[in-house]
C-alpha cells in the first residue's frame, strides 16, 4: 500500500460520502452478530444484532471485532453492500496466539528463542482466523515487560527488546503472510502503543513515567520493527505517558508514528480508551474526549460509540478540520483496499475453508512443536529426568487436568479438544503406564484430605510430577498480582509432597515469571510450561519421557522475591553495585535477598551438556566503521543430541548515558550430536553498540566493551574490544 500516493477509486468514494458516513467508517463495535466471548472486556456499550444491521445498512459502523463465523459475517457483509456507497465491514478479532488450534502463549513462544517458530504459529493462526470470517487480528502484543507482577507480559516476548524485535517483527510476517490480499492474510496490529509495559508498580492501566530517552530505545523499536515488516495498524494503549494518555498523545501518534516512522497505517483505540480520557481526567466530557482523541491521530474508535456521537458535529462546528477526518478516512479505506475487501467483499467468508482449515492435524502437529520447543528447563539435579515409560508416576496437583491449558487470550478455542497432563502423560506411557492422579488442592484453596491423599500417593511412587503454576485468570489483562508466587494452597502440597522424600519434577505452569520458594525452588527438576495451548499434554509428556531434550531459555527473569519487581537483567550498575558475594553495606542490594535473579534471563538447560571454550576476538579493537568477529567453540559434551542457544551480550563501559550490565545483540540456536562441536561466530559493528543519547539520537561512542558468549545473562567470561574513534 503506497500511502503517498492519492488512490483515484478511493478519491471517488471520499468525495461521494457525507460526513456520517465518513464517521461509520471510524467506528468500530463488538460484533453481535456472530459467536464471541463477551467476557473479556467490560460489557460497555454492546449494540443489539438489529442495530448493527441496521447501522451497517445506513454506513454508520465500517468494523465489528471478536465475532466469528462464516454465515455471520456474510450477513455483515451482505448488509454493507446494501449500503448505499457498498464499503466493505473489516472484521477483527483478538487471534493472539491461535484461533481453535492454540499455540503456546506468546512468552512461552520467545522461551523457543526461534522467531521463525513464532511466525509459522502466526501464519496458522492467520489462516483459521481468515477461514471463520477474520481480517484483523489485534496482535501482536509488543509491549516490553519487564515487572512481572503485570498481567499482561504472558501476551509478549518478555523483558528484552533485541529478543523482543525480533519476535514482533516475525509474528506480523506470519499473520499477513506473502500479501495482505491473500484469502488467508490477516492485518496485523502491533500493540499497545506505547509502553504498556512500563506501567507503574505493575499496576495494569497505571501511569507511566519515563524518560524518552527508554521509550526511544526499549518501548518503541519492536512497533518499529513491526512496521518495518509491513504491519498497517496499530492499537493506542491505555495507559497515560508522562501525563499524557497514549489515547490522545499527538507527539506519540501523529508525530512519531506517522511523521518519523512514516507509518501509513490506521491507528485504533483500544477498548473504550477514547471515552476513558475522562476518567483520565484529560478530557471534560465524551465531545472534547471525542476531538482530542481524534486530533491525536487515534482514527478508529472501539466500542465507546464516541466519534459515532460526536466526530460529525465537531466538523460541522469546525472543532475538527473536515480534511483530517478524509485522512483518517482515507486511511481506513486504503487498509480495506489493501485486504481485497472491495476486490472481493466475500473475502475470507468461504464456507469450504471454514470445513477444512481449522483445527487440522496440520495445524496440531505444528502446536505439539511448538509447544515442546518453548519447555525451559531450569533443572534436573541427579538426572531424574528423563522417566522411564513404566515409572510408578504420582502426578499431584491442580493442574494435570482438563483445565487452564490455553492460557488468558484465547477466545474461540474449545479447551475439551487440548490434551492435559494426565492424558498426554498416560497416552505417552502406553501400556507401560503406572501413573496415580490425585489434585492434592486446588488452584487456591487447599482440599479437604487433599495433602494426605497426595502423600500416600507420592510414597506409592518412584517420582512425583508436581502440576503446579498459575490458573489462566491470574494472568493476563487486569490480573496484576502482589506476589508473584506460587499460590499457597500449592504451595503447601508441595512442601508435604517433599517431605516424603520422592524426587519431585515441578511441572510450572504459569503467564509470568514466578519467585520460586521452598520445595518447588528445591524441587530435583523444574519444567517451566508456561500455558501451552492445545498440545499441552503431549508435549511435557515428550520431555518427561525423553523423547524431545527442551531447549527453551527464559525470556524474563525469575527473581529471589516479588519485592524486586521490576527486575530484569539488562540492569544499571548503579554507583554502588552489588557483586554477589561481595561487600554488602551500602551496595544496591535489599536486606531480605541478592538484587540478582534466581534465574536469569537466558537461563535454561537440556538432557546434553554444553560447554563454552574461551571467547575469541579478532582483534582488540574496532574500527569506527569496520567490524569485530566474536566466537567460541561450543561442545555437546552429553550423550544424547541437544540444542543449545547461545548468546551474545556486550557491556558498554563508559558512557555519555549509563548503560546496561549487560545486553543480549545476537544469539544463535544450535543442534549438536554428542561429543560433537561447533564454531559460533557472530560479527559486531559501531550500529550494534549504538544507544540512545541525551539528544536522543542514535548514537556509539568510542571506548571500552565487554563481550560475552555465553549460555545465560548471568554466565560467561568477557573479553574486552574498544570501539576506535572515527579518526583512529
Ligand atoms: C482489550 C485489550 C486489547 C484487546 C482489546 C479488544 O482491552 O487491551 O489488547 O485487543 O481490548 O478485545
Amino acid at each position: 500500500m503506497d500511502g503517498n500516493k492519492k488512490d483515484p477509486q478511493i478519491e471517488a468514494l471520499i468525495a461521494r460520502m457525507t460526513i456520517d458516513e465518513k464517521v461509520g467508517q471510524l467506528t468500530l463495535y463488538a460484533d453481535e452478530l456472530r459467536t464471541n466471548n463477551p467476557n473479556i472486556n467490560p460489557d460497555v456499550n454492546r449494540r443489539k444484532s438489529a442495530e448493527l444491521l441496521d447501522d451497517i445498512r445506513a454506513g454508520r459502523v465500517g468494523a465489528l471485532f471478536n465475532g466469528i463465523g462464516v454465515v455471520g459475517g456474510r450477513l455483515a457483509q451482505q448488509a454493507a453492500q446494501e449500503s448505499r456507497l457498498k464499503i466493505p465491514m473489516l472484521f477483527g478479532a483478538d487471534v493472539i496466539h491461535g484461533l481453535r488450534t492454540v499455540f503456546p502463549i506468546p512468552l512461552a513462544e520467545a522461551a523457543s528463542f526461534e522467531p521463525d517458530l513464532a511466525e509459522k504459529t502466526a501464519r496458522v493462526a492467520a489462516v483459521e482466523a481468515t477461514a471463520v470470517g477474520v481480517h484483523w487480528t489485534f496482535a501482536p502484543m509488543v509491549d516490553i515487560a519487564r515487572d512481572q507482577r503485570w498481567g499482561r507480559v504472558c501476551e509478549g516476548a518478555g523483558e528484552d527488546v533485541f529478543l523482543g524485535k525480533l519476535f514482533a517483527a516475525a509474528r506480523v510476517r506470519g499473520f499477513q503472510g506473502a500479501s495482505l490480499a491473500n484469502d488467508d492474510s490477516v492485518l496485523a496490529t502491533p500493540k499497545h502503543l506505547a509502553a504498556y509495559g512500563a506501567v507503574a508498580a505493575g499496576l495494569d492501566y497505571n501511569s507511566v513515567d519515563i524518560s524518552e530517552q527508554s521509550l526511544r530505545e526499549i518501548h518503541f523499536p519492536p512497533f518499529e520493527a513491526a512496521f518495518a515488516a509491513g504491519a498497517l495498524s496499530t492499537m493506542s494503549a491505555f495507559n497515560d505517558i508522562n501525563g499524557v494518555p497514549s489515547s490522545a498523545n499527538h507527539w506519540l501518534s501523529t508525530e512519531v508514528l506517522r511523521g518519523e516512522w512514516g507509518f501509513k497505517g490506521l491507528v485504533v483505540s483500544d477498548y473504550t480508551a477514547d471515552k476513558e480520557l475522562i476518567l483520565h481526567g484529560f478530557a471534560e466530557n465524551d465531545q472534547q474526549a471525542t476531538r482530542l482523541a481524534f486530533m491525536a491521530g487515534v482514527d478508529m474508535s472501539m466500542q465507546s460509540g464516541l466519534y459515532a456521537a460526536h466526530l460529525a458535529k465537531l466538523v460541522h462546528d469546525g472543532e475538527v478540520p473536515l480534511k483530517t477526518l478524509d485522512e483518517s478516512v482515507r486511511r481506513v479505506l486504503r487498509v480495506k483496499k489493501a485486504l481485497g475487501l472491495f476486490d472481493n467483499p466475500y473475502r475470507s467468508l468461504d464456507p469450504s475453508r471454514e470445513a477444512s482449515d481449522v483445527a487440522t492435524p496440520a495445524h496440531r502437529k505444528l502446536a505439539h512443536e511448538a509447544a515442546r520447543r518453548s519447555i525451559v528447563m531450569l533443572k534436573n539435579d541427579n538426572g531424574v529426568l528423563p522417566l522411564q515409560k513404566s515409572a510408578r508416576i504420582a502426578l499431584i496437583g491442580p493442574l494435570a487436568d482438563q483445565a487452564n491449558l490455553h492460557g488468558p487470550w484465547t477466545l474461540f478455542a474449545n479447551e475439551s479438544e487440548a490434551i492435559s497432563l494426565q492424558d498426554g502423560l498416560t497416552r505417552a506411557a502406553g501400556n507401560d503406564a503406572h501413573i496415580k492422579v490425585v489434585k492434592g488442592a486446588e488452584i487456591d484453596a487447599p482440599i479437604e484430605g487433599g495433602i494426605a491423599a497426595a502423600v500416600a500417593a507420592a510414597q506409592g511412587a518412584d517420582v512425583v510430577l508436581l502440576a503446579i503454576g498459575e490458573s489462566e485468570r491470574m494472568s493476563g489483562e487486569a490480573q496484576s498480582r502482589t506476589e508473584i508466587v506460587v499460590p499457597e494452597a500449592q504451595q503447601a502440597l508441595a512442601e508435604a509432597v517433599a517431605k516424603t522424600g520422592k524426587p519431585v519434577v515441578v511441572l510450572l505452569r504459569t503467564g509470568r515469571a514466578l519467585a520460586l520458594k521452598g520445595a518447588v525452588r528445591d524441587a530435583s527438576t523444574i519444567l517451566v510450561t508456561w500455558f501451552l495451548g492445545s498440545e499441552t499434554g503431549s508435549a511435557v509428556a515428550d520431555v518427561v519421557f525423553g523423547d524431545f531434550n527442551p531447549s527453551g531459555r527464559l525470556p524474563v527473569s525469575f527473581p529471589f522475591e516479588s519485592g524486586q519487581e521490576p527486575y530484569y537483567y539488562n540492569h544499571k550498575a548503579t554507583g554502588r553495585p552489588y557483586h554477589a558475594g561481595g561487600l554488602k553495606e551500602f551496595t544496591a542490594r535489599y536486606r531480605e535477598t541478592d538484587n540478582a535473579a534466581l534465574y536469569s534471563f537466558g537461563s535454561g538447560m537440556g538432557f546434553a551438556p554444553f560447554t563454552y571454550d574461551e571467547t575469541q576476538l579478532s582483534g582488540e579493537s574496532l574500527p569506527w566503521n569496520g567490524e569485530v568477529t566474536v566466537s567460541s567453540r561450543i561442545t555437546n559434551t552429553g550423550k544424547v543430541a541437544g540444542e543449545e542457544v547461545v548468546q551474545l551480550y556486550i557491556r558498554d563501559r563508559v558512557a555519555s548515558i549509563t548503560r546496561p550490565v549487560r545486553e543480549l545483540k545476537g544469539f544463535r540456536k544450535i543442534q549438536l550430536a554428542p561429543g560433537a562441536s561447533a564454531d559460533v561466530a557472530f560479527t559486531l559493528t559501531r550500529k550494534d553498540l549504538e544507544f540512545v543519547g541525551a539528544d536522543l539520537k542514535w548514537i556509539a561512542e568510542p571506548g571500552a566493551f565487554d563481550v560475552w558468549i555465553a549460555p545465560s545473562a548471568s554466565t560467561g567470561t568477557p573479553k574486552s574490544f574498544r570501539l576506535l574513534d572515527r579518526k583512529e
